[in-house]
Parts: structure tokens; sequence; C-alpha cells
């Protein structure tokens, strides 16, 4: 058996563990980052990729930020498509000059791992039984396995970076602990392409054989995206299947414009909005998903991640260094305003773009009535806007 002890021992090698990890590094604060799954596993997960500008600024505080800035499309629009045509959201001019950058979560990831790995910090990978104990006492500890070896981390805090699978939120009993969840009777099936995307911006299409979606991660490589039954069968969607799809819920001339080819990776995600309240518990702090899942649709998850990274990271440097509680006090409280915010819009753009068979025709009637006053009305756009590229800090 091994003991060490750290200051923060982080559970969880995704974008909300790494960023941490990075923040506190470059305050002076030693964080140590045990992770289930390999280097190369998390290294190679898709995920989204709009990040607000609230996050470019985080990254590029973090010191993470100069391949963002050089490869990371930086977009003033998107469209929504609707009853066979295309009306563009004009996010600089709503919302004053704000802006979105294209750039996939798998390369922030990949840039936070680089960055950490060159600074020589310790992040244990492939590590097994993972457990977190005492953290509601002063003395919080993290036990785990490796190559047979028991291991145990003796710290002053620990934060939960670990997913909405993971170990932490699972340790809090049952009466310190709140959740709010709601399922969606559909998924989302996505392509990864090496060709051109469609368009230069996103187009977010209200078909009424279902929501699909083009983004992009690059001018040559593209992301495609169809609802799908909840129950889908990946193995049943051919690449030829899912094109002509996709063709079918966009316009025409978007459909004529489409550049298609061999998936370079297909996959079936589940859409839910869960919540669980408190995010703190005593030494254990809850961050990303760990404590809230948005759909996609609003691009919200690892934008609001890493809002909590950043009030978490402010606060444990203001315990280290001021020996002041304010800031952790406050962190949950703080970081759930913005939640539930993130959580409406994300709910709210689910409704109204994607079809939910059991509600009938008039359910569409009524997202597409909503979308032509959305599109005709600058007060509605200017919601809309203002909450794709995030919500001030203080709102
Ligand atoms: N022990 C150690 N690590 C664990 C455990 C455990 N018991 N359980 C899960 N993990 C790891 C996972 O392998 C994963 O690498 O914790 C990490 C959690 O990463 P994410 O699930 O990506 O969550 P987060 O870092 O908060 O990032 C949120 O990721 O899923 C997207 O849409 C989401 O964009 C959002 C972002
Ligand atoms: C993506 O590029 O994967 C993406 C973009 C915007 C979204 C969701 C996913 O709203």
């Amino acid at each position: 058996m091994s003991r060490k002890r750290t200051q923060v021992a982080i559970i969880g090698a995704g974008p909300s563990g790494l960023l941490l990890g990075q923040l506190l590094h470059r305050a002076g604060i030693d964080a140590v980052i045990i992770e289930r799954q390999s280097a190369r596993y998390v290294s190679e997960r898709i995920r989204a990729g709009v990040l607000e500008q609230t996050t470019t600024d985080l990254l590029i505080e973090a010191g993470v930020g100069d391949r963002m800035r050089r490869e990371g499309l930086v977009h003033d629009g998107f469209s929504l498509c609707f009853s066979g045509a295309r009306h563009r959201i004009d996010l600089r001019e709503l919302t004053g000059g704000k802006l979105v950058t294209v750039y996939g979560q798998t390369e922030v990831t990949r840039d936070l791992m680089a960055a950490r790995s060159a600074a020589g910090l310790e992040t244990v990978y492939e590590a097994q039984a993972v457990n977190i104990a005492d953290f509601e006492a002063d003395r919080p500890r993290v036990e785990y396995s490796k190559d047979g070896v028991t291991h145990i981390i003796d710290c002053d805090f620990i934060a939960g970076c670990d997913g909405y699978h993971g170990v932490c939120r699972a340790s809090v009993p049952s009466r310190s602990i709140t959740t709010f969840e709601r399922v969606y009777p559909f998924g989302w099936l996505g392509v990864l392409v090496d060709q051109p995307p469609v368009s230069h911006e996103l187009i977010y299409a209200n078909h009424e054989r279902g929501f699909a979606l083009c983004s992009m991660r690059s001018n040559t490589r593209s992301r495609y995206y169809v609802q799908c039954a909840a129950d889908e069968q990946i193995d049943k969607w051919t690449d030829d299947a899912f094109w002509d799809e996709l063709r079918m819920r966009l316009d025409p001339q978007a459909a004529e414009a489409l550049k298609t080819g061999a998936s370079i990776e297909k996959s079936i995600a589940p859409l839910r909005s869960f919540v669980a309240e408190p995010m703190r518990f005593g030494r254990l702090f809850l961050a990303g998903d760990a404590a809230h899942i948005v759909p996609p649709t609003g691009a919200k998850g690892l934008n609001l991640a890493f809002s909590d990274v950043r009030f978490l990271s402010r606060a444990l440097i203001e315990w280290f260094t001021e020996r002041s509680a304010a800031g952790i006090d406050h962190y949950s409280q703080t970081c759930l305003k913005r939640v539930w915010k993130a959580s409406r819009f994300s709910w709210w753009f689910t409704s109204l773009m994607h079809r939910f068979p059991d509600e009938g025709g008039i359910k569409q009637k009524l997202q597409l009535a909503e979308l032509e006053y959305l599109v005709g009305s600058r007060a509605a756009s200017t919601t809309m806007a203002e909450n794709y590229v995030g919500l001030p800090f203080d709102r």
C-alpha cells in the first residue's frame, strides 16, 4: 500500500478535472488527478464543440488557449431551418458584439492534457476501485488501486469531476442530496466526416421527420446529427441511410450542397436534463457533468462545466491563499444559479426543435408558430442570442 498527501484530489481527467488542475497549478496549489480510463481513451472521446466567450477567456487565462486561437472558428451567427427555409440569428448584432468559437471538446481536452504533461503534473490513469471517504469531516481521502497496489491520498479537498456516472455524487448520502431529472424520448445519432461543412455556420433544423444539426470541427471536418429513437440501434444506420435522412430534414439549398463521405465516427447519445443540489458536501465539491447534464441542443455542457470550474478554482485559491471560506461557502449557490438558467435554455431549445411523437401534430404546429415568431421578433431573437452566447457571470 502507498499513502501520500495533496492539497486537492481531483476525481476525473475530463475537461472539468483537467481545467481545474491547470488553474490550481498556475496558482501554486498541488492537485492530483485520478482517472479510471486510459489517457488514450480520454483523448479520443468525441463531444460537442461550441465555446462561449467566457470559456475561451478562461482557457486563455489557464494558458492553454494558443491552438484554440489559431484553429478555432469564430462564429457570429447560426441558422434555424424550418418549413423548408433557413433564418439566420445574428449573434454579433443581437448581443452587441458577442461571438462563439467552434473548437471541438476533444481538442480542448488534448490541449489541457498536453499542458498538464508538460508541467510534469501527476495524473493517475487506469485507476481502479476509486473511492472517496471522510469528505464530510475535515480530513478527506481518496482510495484507489492500480497494478495490484492500493493507494491512499490524504487531501484538504476533493473535486468530483467524474461525470454523470462517477463515484463522487454516488458517495453522497441520499439524505444530503436532491436530484432533478428529465429523460427525453429520443436520442442524437451523430456522424463525423472528413468533408467541408455544408455551411460556414451551424444549422439547427426542425422538421416533421425530426431534428437535425449541421456543425463542424474545422473547414475540412464536419459533424452532423439527426434525431433518432431513444432505443435506436446504431448498426441499423448505414452511412447512406444517414445522409439520405439528413438531406430530407434540411432546406433544399443545404441538401444540395451537402458533401457526404465515409463516417470516421458514428454514435448515438441519449438526451437528458439533470441537476443535483447542492454541489458541495463538506470537503467534496461536484463540478461539471458530475453535478448536471444538459441536452446538447444549446451546446451548454462544456461551457457550464467550465463555469463551475471557474468558480471552484477561485474559491479554492481564496481558501489556500487567504484562509477565507467565503468562496467555498457560496460555491454551490453561485453555480446553481447559472446551472438552472443554462438548463432552462437547453430544455427550451430542445423542446422547440425536436419531434415529440407522443404529443401529436399540435406540438409541431406550436413549435412552428414559435419559430415564426422568434425569427420575426427582435426581442425573441435577442433572447435566443444572449442565451446562446452565454449569460454574463453576474446575471
Ligand atoms: N474514478 C475516476 N474517474 C472517473 C470515475 C471514477 N469512479 N468515473 C468517471 N470517471 C472519469 C471519466 O472516465 C471521465 O474521464 O471522469 C471523467 C468525467 O469526464 P466528463 O464525463 O467528460 O465530464 P466533465 O469533465 O465534467 O466534462 C463535461 O463532457 O460529457 C461532456 O457534455 C459534457 O461537455 C460536457 C463535458
Ligand atoms: C457539435 O458540433 O457537436 C455541436 C454543436 C452545437 C450543438 C451541439 C453539438 O448545439
